[in-house]
């Protein structure tokens, strides 16, 4: 019996969001007991230990319904961030975040501007709004900031930057960030997603866009995410910081529940746990350099990262790269989504996941060892 609904234009045109690899699919596939994945840029340290205890401990509420506005968090990211709560938006995701900006402003009639190879969610939702994405190419891999704001016209209601961005690595500086929003019009909204941020702040030119950006320009809306530096990916928890009427526009419409409540009270203790952070932080810093260093000297060219993993471009199609490691029980991902196909992205693991890595690579690409 074949379907005879149709769904809307632009459902039809959309193409799905590929996700990593998962380690129980290869298992599957493959027969393999031992998996590493390197294809999400997750935390290869797990949990933060506080959040864990918290999300044990909220388990025997589970037949409740949890808070919808996610309160206790959002006051919890107010303080953090020395904003007023208002200005917080708590999601299932940052992505869930970045399809309710979308949601929000555009009507097909509309545009979203993205620079070429910015992280594809942007494109992906907007377009399935029916709006016209506008992408601008970059330059030296980054985001072209200048070029950005001449591409935004009185249609356009989105600007998005991942600063770091993803799958590139490379980052905008405080300066170029500053001349986007003198540049663009007022009527566009600045989406800067931070997903990476905690990898980045310590690198001279970064921009601090939290609480000073935010409070000076009331276009702007910043991204931040549980999944990466605190470990938390599964859980599915990010937010926004905004002004607090586009927030209360975005809280119209999010869904009645849209975080659990262990979720919810995991990312509390999360905000605490300093220390866990720090050590993430600092074991990608010295992993990435042997990461990059090792993927180098075998013959692949590596860009800088301000990130938790590598943009690198394969002595071979970065799908072929990613079906051979997948045989020698390694997930990387390949980027021929982005349009990139001669390139691969690679997280950074723990050492034990990195030298499995550089071994396998050794037998993908017979280098010696
Ligand atoms: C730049 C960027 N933004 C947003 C996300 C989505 O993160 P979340 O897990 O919070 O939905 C990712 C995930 O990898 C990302 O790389």
């Amino acid at each position: 019996m074949s379907f005879q609904v149709s769904p809307r234009r632009a459902i039809r045109d959309a193409f799905a969001y590929q996700p990593g690899k998962s380690i129980a699919s290869v298992q599957r596939e493959l027969g393999l007991k031992t998996v590493v994945k390197l294809a999400s840029n997750e935390n290869p340290l797990g949990p933060a230990p506080r959040a864990l205890a918290a999300y044990r401990r909220a388990e025997k509420f589970s037949a409740l319904y949890p808070e919808g506005a996610s309160p206790e968090l959002r006051s919890a990211l107010a303080r953090h961030h020395g904003v007023p709560p208002e200005s917080v938006i708590v999601g299932n995701g940052s992505d869930e975040i970045i399809r309710l900006l979308c949601e929000a402003f555009l009507e097909p009639e509309d545009e979203a501007v993205v620079s070429q190879y910015a992280f594809i969610r942007f494109k992906q939702q907007a377009s399935m709004m029916g709006a016209r994405v506008v992408e601008v190419p970059m330059t030296d891999w980054t985001h072209d900031l200048s070029l950005m704001a001449k591409a935004a016209s009185p249609r356009t209601k989105l600007i998005f930057v991942a600063n770091p961005n993803n799958p590139t690595g490379t980052f905008n500086t405080q300066e170029e960030i500053e001349g986007l929003l003198e540049a663009a019009p007022k009527t566009s909204l600045i989406v800067l997603d931070e997903a990476y941020w905690h990898y980045a702040r310590a690198i001279p030119g970064y921009p601090a866009s939290l609480p000073d950006l935010v409070a000076r320009h009331s276009n702007l809306v910043v991204l931040r995410t549980f999944s990466k530096a605190y470990g938390l990916a599964g859980l599915r928890v990010g937010y926004g910081v905004g002004n607090p009427e586009l927030v209360s526009w975005l809280d119209r419409i999010r869904m009645p529940f849209n975080v659990s409540l262990p979720a919810q009270r995991a990312c509390v203790e999360a905000l605490k746990d300093e220390a866990f952070v720090r050590r993430s932080v600092a074991l990608n810093e010295v992993q990435r350099a042997l990461v990059a260093r090792a993927l180098g000297d075998m013959g692949l060219g590596v860009g800088d990262s301000a990130t938790n993993f590598v943009f690198a471009r394969a002595p071979m199609p970065g799908r072929e790269l990613f079906k051979a490691l997948l045989r020698q029980g390694v997930i990387v991902r390949p980027l021929d989504e982005y349009g990139l196909p001669q390139h691969a992205r690679v997280s950074v693991g723990t050492p034990a996941q990195n030298k499995a890595l550089f071994a396998a690579l050794r037998r993908v690409l017979a280098v010696p060892a």
